[in-house]
């Protein structure tokens, strides 16, 4: 069946995605590392216009953890490059898919620039109203709680699910449906931890610059005829 076909009732509202497997896609290439992130950009374009086209309402993507600051120190200043680069290309692009774009994690470890550009993106693009791109940046599940407890006690809020999720970066989302590692790895990388309480799992051995439409496509096929219980029976 074709996806754009399918009762919506049945259609992921929001998929989260760990992009792994960069630097192996390059490597194996004899290409250096960078040149698989700035692959992997490109799949970050090509499968947001996708979720735009197939009407799914949020796509998390994780593109810089918390702990993605150990790496060597120019790969580090080319990330932050390629994401500035990426946000000023992508605008035009976002705005002609009617894609709202919103950040989540610590911005205020990245330099006052790159800040800017993404603000930038997220309120030129805060009047689209079809898929919402959130990309995780400088994110870390662990510090998203943290956080989001110290603004429950700053606004002595009592401490309950659904306050405490008034809290987080994602508030306002939907949890995660279906959440998809590519790369062959098998872990969560501490991402979402809270939001992927009930959603379902799918790893893939492909490398993230490799992943396209068309494999996103059988997962979404597969995760439809899923039964989820929520731990009912
Ligand atoms: C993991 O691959 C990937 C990252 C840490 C960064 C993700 C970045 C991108 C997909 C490109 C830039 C993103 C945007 C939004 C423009 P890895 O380097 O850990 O790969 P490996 O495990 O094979 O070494």
């Amino acid at each position: 069946m074709s996806l754009k076909k399918m009762n919506n009732q049945n259609m992921p509202a929001h998929i989260a995605m760990i992009m792994d497997g960069n630097g192996r896609w390059a490597k194996e290439k004899g290409l250096k590392r960078t040149a698989g992130h700035e692959e992997g950009a490109k799949v970050v374009r090509e499968i947001t216009k996708y979720c735009s086209n197939i009407g799914i309402k949020y796509l998390t993507l994780y593109a810089f953890s918390t702990e993605n600051w150990q790496r060597p120190k120019l790969e580090v200043e080319f990330l932050m490059k390629l994401l500035d680069r990426y946000f000023k290309k992508e605008l035009p692009i976002y705005l002609e898919n009617n894609v709202r774009f919103k950040p989540i994690g610590d911005l205020s470890r990245f330099s006052k620039y790159l800040q800017k550009t993404i603000r930038d993106v997220e309120e030129k693009t805060s009047h689209c109203t079809g898929l919402t791109q959130v990309l995780a940046l400088n994110y870390g599940s662990k510090d998203e709680i943290i956080r989001a407890i110290k603004k429950l006690n700053e606004q002595e809020l009592e401490v309950s699910e659904e306050n405490l999720e008034s809290c987080l970066d994602t508030a306002g989302m939907p949890d995660v449906d279906i959440m998809i590692r590519t790369s062959g790895e098998v872990r969560l990388s501490n991402y979402l931890l809270w939001q992927n309480a009930y959603a379902e799992m799918f790893f893939t051995p492909t490398y993230w610059p490799d992943f396209n439409s068309s494999e996103l496509d059988d997962i979404i096929s597969d995760f439809v005829k899923r039964e989820r219980r929520f731990g009912g029976i």
